[in-house]
């Protein structure tokens, strides 16, 4: 019997498990351009758990389970209560004997590990307060896709230390890729992921930049990517850190600091015209829709990853 497998971070996995993920995932999109359809996951089903909104995770992981012949089933925070109506453990034991994996998506990091230590299937991070890897694999995917490789290219996010931010300091040190990253001052990734990150950037060889001047971060940059000024669960800020972040926005004029050919990357959703200016989003450096396609190709790779891997 093979241990069973979560996805709760990346800095779980080994950079070996990583670069694997996100070439199976170029194979595997390659092979669906191409028409051809192994159902890989026929009989199976995720079971996907939202505490907060969604477009990509949701509609992704739904047609991903769908090409390879599984199912999905999509439970909305008002049926399920999670901690609420019902404790996350029993949730977590209860859905565990309906559904093959669990994908959740949630406000504290905290649940996600309560839902894997009861469950006794595979449990994906689907975004938390804390990381969002699903999205940091798609990128890496996209980025390999553009550069056709990842190590020694220059990474720099711009805005918010938040979740995405500490998924691709991990990918990037991970990888081999240099990261920078420019916050306002308060803003800045936390102590304990920087610390990880530099760990994992020991190994590899990646150069770490942690300022707060944006053209210092973007300067020899191959791929800059930003994020909301205000993440979900943070509304209540929004006032203030639309009054701190403008210096943060990715416009032309930051983007002319880079590479010529540095391509410009966001999760989405964006708020155009804060973060991101429409001329920068619609322009010839983005990728952003192909970076939200990657979410398909990347999740796919991940499913039959730990589903195979499940007992
Ligand atoms: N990028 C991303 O996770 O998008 P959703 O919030 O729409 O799922
Ligand atoms: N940082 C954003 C990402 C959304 C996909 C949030 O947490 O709301």
């Amino acid at each position: 019997m093979t241990r069973l497998r979560h996805f709760l971070s990346l800095a779980d996995w080994t950079p070996e498990e990583v670069e694997a993920l996100v070439l199976e995932a170029a194979r595997m999109k390659a092979e669906w351009k191409a028409g051809i359809r192994p159902s890989l996951l026929a009989g199976k089903t995720l079971g996907m758990l939202f505490e907060k909104p969604s477009l990509r995770t949701r509609v992704s992981f739904e047609m991903a389970m769908r090409h390879l012949g599984g199912d999905a089933i999509y439970l909305s925070p008002q049926e399920v209560g999670l901690g609420k109506r019902e404790s996350v453990a029993d949730v977590a034991r209860v859905l565990s004997r309906y559904v093959d994996a669990i994908m959740a998506r949630v406000f504290a990091h905290a649940v996600l590990e309560e839902l894997a230590r009861y469950a006794t299937v595979p449990v994906i991070n689907g975004l938390s307060d804390d990381e969002h890897p699903c999205q940091a694999l798609g990128d890496l995917l996209t980025i390999y896709e553009k550069k056709g490789r990842l190590r020694g290219l220059r990474l720099a996010f711009v805005g918010d230390g938040n979740n995405v931010a500490t998924a691709l300091l991990y990918a990037c040190a991970m990888t081999g890729m240099d990261f920078a990253i420019a916050t306002p001052p308060g803003y800045m990734l936390k102590e304990s992921v920087i610390e990880r990150g530099k760990a994992f950037a020991a190994h590899s060889g990646s150069r770490l930049t942690f300022t707060h001047d944006p053209i210092e971060a973007v300067r020899g940059a191959d791929v800059i990517y930003t994020d909301v000024w205000t993440s979900m669960g943070q509304e209540a800020e929004a006032e203030i850190r639309r009054r701190i972040f403008p210096p943060y926005q990715v416009n032309q004029a930051l983007v002319a600091q880079a590479k010529p050919d540095v391509i410009v990357m966001h999760c989405l959703p964006a708020h155009r015209g804060e973060e991101i200016t429409d001329e920068v989003a619609d322009g010839p450096h983005s990728v952003i829709f192909d970076q939200a396609e990657n979410r398909l190709h990347a999740q796919k790779a991940l499913l039959v990853r730990l589903l195979a891997e499940a007992p």
